[in-house]
């Protein structure tokens, strides 16, 4: 079957969708772009011609829901408009997914989720990031025991990035907008139910964001285990990767991962000394089925899920527990307290 698919939101990472609908061979003749929508439409038709698009534009999505026949909606706009844009697609009878993060509040997640049952369709998250390899690697290797039983995760993010645009103008840019990924990964990876969180959000002399360019923070996991997140968007001079560099503490060892392509892990190899000596151990390669692309992987996450009738990995069900530590982590800054996450 062939799904009728409107793309709301024609900026930046509207791009990246098309090229993923069009590029991936999984995903080859199974999505129609029936429709694009922009509150300008001069970007609605700027993808079409760049994209060579046989799709109708507009700026009204409901009217446009209804004039291609759409089952499903594709989400692209800026947090700030998400909301009534997939009330609007499961209005209409779609199945929605959307970009992250989910919601500007954890009550407008909820609300989505109570509107995506009630209509009986999917509403599901472009997570893409715990889709990349390594994430799926080291979850796997985690899983493996090979470090024996996980204790800690602990992961730098610093970039300088200048996007212009609502980033440097929104609330919270860096966790709201960014570490939602890193916070997801970090669950994923873990494998464990985030419990608790202390963070501190600062905007450093020289950011050129209106608020909230850089956080730390502390999460209590399930199992006594630790994740500690340090990050900045305005940090000029030794980028780490967009995935951030991290370190896995286990009962037997460690794992260092640089984000990209260096994964270094060390176990006990003898005891008795002050320090033990070490042996280097394999971080086997993600088995070919969990090797994953990113926004690819999960429009053919979303759709098999369609197509199967269950919900997908990404979906709001689940999302809602990553973004309720970015939520514990906002709150946790502005009230100086320990704040407890309950999704
Ligand atoms: N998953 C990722 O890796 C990733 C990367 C970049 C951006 N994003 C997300 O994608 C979303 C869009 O980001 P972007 O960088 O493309 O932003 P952008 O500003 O480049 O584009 C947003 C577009 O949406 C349009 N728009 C705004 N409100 C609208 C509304 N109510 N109805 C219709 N169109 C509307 C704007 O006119 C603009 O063309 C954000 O949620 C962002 O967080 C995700």
């Amino acid at each position: 079957m062939t799904f009728k698919a409107v793309l709301v939101g024609c900026g930046g990472m509207a791009k990246g969708w098309l090229r993923a609908v069009r590029e991936i061979p999984a995903l080859a003749g199974r999505i129609e772009i029936a429709g694009l929508v922009d509150v300008d439409e001069g970007a609605a038709r700027a993808l079409v011609d760049e994209f060579a698009l046989p799709a109708r534009t507009g700026s009204d999505l409901p009217a446009m829901l209804q004039a291609a026949d759409a089952d499903l909606l594709f989400d692209v706009v800026p947090p700030a408009a998400r909301k009534p844009v997939v009330l609007a697609g499961l209005e209409h009878g779609c199945h929605v997914l959307s970009e992250k993060p989910m919601a500007t509040s954890l009550q407008d997640a909820r609300l989505l989720i109570q509107a995506a049952e009630r209509a009986g369709r999917l509403h599901a998250v472009v997570q893409n990031r715990r889709f990349i390899s390594g994430v799926r690697r080291i979850r796997a290797f985690l899983e493996s025991q090979a470090l024996g039983d996980l204790t800690g995760l602990h992961c730098d993010f610093f970039l300088g990035p200048h996007f212009g645009g609502f980033r440097e103008e929104m609330d919270h840019p860096l966790l709201l907008d960014m570490a939602i990924h890193t916070f997801d990964a970090a669950r994923f990876m873990a494998g464990k139910v985030p419990l608790a969180v202390y963070a501190l959000e600062t905007n450093p002399a020289g950011s050129w964001y209106a608020q909230g360019a850089a956080a730390s923070a502390i999460f209590e996991f399930s199992d006594n285990v630790t994740f500690t997140y340090r990050g900045s968007w305005c940090a000029e001079g030794a980028p780490t990767s967009w995935e951030a560099a991290w370190r896995f503490t286990g009962t037997k060892g460690s794992l260092l991962w640089d984000g990209a392509e260096s994964f270094e892990a060390r176990v006990v190899a003898s005891e008795g000394k002050f320090l033990n000596d070490l042996a280097p151990i394999d971080v086997p390669e993600a088995p070919e089925a969990a090797k994953t692309h990113g926004h690819a992987s999960v429009i053919a996450e979303f759709l098999a899920a369609v197509e199967e009738g269950r919900r997908p990995e990404t979906d709001g069900t689940d999302n809602i527990k990553s973004l309720a530590m970015v939520f514990a982590a906002i709150e946790s800054a502005a009230t100086h307290t320990r704040v407890e996450i309950r999704e």
